[in-house]
């Protein structure tokens, strides 16, 4: 089974039609300014192809995670000007989702316009656990293209939800898939199905409970496995190093234990790092120096200190190793990347990755706006995915809701 796509759609004829699209637009505010456009520059140019041929494009979307209420601080107003500042169409705005504003504003929507409902997650039944629940709202949703509507998946970032405007809604419209979920599958398949030797997995973060499936499933194709982020310490504690005060799952240090042992049987070489930037505090201007990892505690702060960055001899080591790759895949900041002074590890394993000659995937929403907000070029990246739990539930192998509700 494939899924129709986008050029089908253009093909069949959407001249004077109303086409609901899915769309990722789930970017970072601060104080009512979006600070990172990504997902809105990477979701534009198939809402534009929709209205340059035609069509009065609807488009539902979420903005973090307002549990089913009303809530202004999530309102999709600040995603609308953004657009509309980007936009070579016309770009409009409803008050609601499915209420009185949607309706009158999709009813005078002209030809050729873009219409950007309210935050799909205002409403409870975007995410209800309850199918009935979710395909009302579904039905509500198609029925403001009118009859002889038409579905665009295009939001690759929320493909691994199961919500009523991301799978539900495929059962009350012909359904399609946008191009920007097409390109983000192709890269990620070529991630899962023939990367080039070697292939090599950088993995940040701060959560190991976050990324167990992922480690798990990469270890069995990936050639390295380099280690930052919060996650290092239940490693290193696992390892039987003193960590201090640092982040831990000591849940996990089993599961971890084992991961080392299955890694050697993989014939996969999990690199960890060698020093650390152990800090006073979790705080910005906290004092800092560089320890080894056998030493964590012997610094200025003893045991109550905590590791907030990859040290520079890591950093250089996994420069080299990304140096050495042909295929490296990036999810997960290697410190804490919004302070200036933890901030090193991560651009470092940035930087390594523009200068590599490796096909090279970044994956996440935080990683992606870590790198645009450290200052690095996107054209200097193989592919900066707009999915972060997406592109990893890919590559653990899971199926993804949105991509199945498309394959009918
Ligand atoms: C994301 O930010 O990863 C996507 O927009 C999905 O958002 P969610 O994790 O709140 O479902
Ligand atoms: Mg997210």
């Amino acid at each position: 089974m494939t899924a129709s796509t986008l050029d089908t759609l253009l093909t069949d004829g959407v001249t004077g039609r109303r086409v609901l699209v899915r769309s990722d637009l789930n970017v970072p505010l601060d104080g009512g300014a979006v600070t990172d456009d990504g997902r809105i520059r990477a979701s534009l140019p198939v809402l534009e192809k929709l209205a340059q041929a035609g069509a009065k494009v609807l488009v539902t979307a979420h903005l973090g995670r307002p549990k089913g209420q009303v809530d202004p601080q999530f309102s999709l107003a600040p995603v609308a000007s953004r657009m509309a500042e980007l936009s070579e169409v016309p770009v409009r705005r409803a008050e609601d989702l499915v209420g009185p504003s949607a309706t009158q504003a999709a009813a005078d929507l002209a030809d050729g316009e873009i219409l950007l409902l309210e935050n799909v997650r205002f409403d409870p039944r975007e995410t209800s656990k309850d199918g009935a629940e979710r395909a009302a709202l579904a039905a509500e949703l198609a029925a403001l293209t009118g009859g002889s509507g038409a579905y665009v998946n295009d939001a690759f970032g929320a493909v691994h939800r199961r919500h009523a405007s991301v799978a539900d809604i495929t059962s009350e419209l012909p359904a399609y898939q946008g191009d920007l979920v097409r390109d983000e599958l192709v890269v990620l398949e070529r991630l899962t199905e023939s990367p080039q030797r070697p292939y090599t997995v950088v993995l940040g973060g701060s959560k190991v409970s976050d990324k167990l499936a992922v480690i798990e499933n990469l270890m069995a194709r990936a050639d390295t496995l380099l280690i930052g982020g919060g996650m290092v310490f239940t490693f290193l504690k696992a390892q039987g190093h003193g960590i201090g005060n640092s982040l831990v799952e000591d849940d996990k240090l089993d599961t971890v234990r084992g991961f080392l042992a299955a890694a050697e049987r993989h014939g996969c070489r999990i690199v960890l790092p060698t020093d650390i930037v152990m800090a006073s505090a979790f705080a910005a201007d906290a004092e800092h120096e560089v320890l080894p990892v056998e030493k964590l505690e012997s610094g200025a702060h003893g045991a109550e200190a905590l590791g907030l960055d990859i040290g520079p001899e890591t950093a250089e080591a996994f420069a080299r190793e990304i140096g050495d790759s042909n295929t490296v895949f990036w999810n997960g900041p290697m410190g804490v990347f919004e302070m200036e002074a933890f901030a090193s590890g991560t651009a470092a394993v940035a930087r390594a990755l523009t200068q590599t000659q490796a096909f090279t995937v970044v994956g996440g929403g935080d990683s992606a706006a870590a790198v645009r907000g450290l200052g690095f070029e996107e054209s200097g990246f193989g592919h900066i995915s707009t999915g972060g739990g997406a592109s990893l539930e890919y590559l653990e192998g899971k199926s993804l809701p949105g991509i199945d509700a498309l394959q009918r």
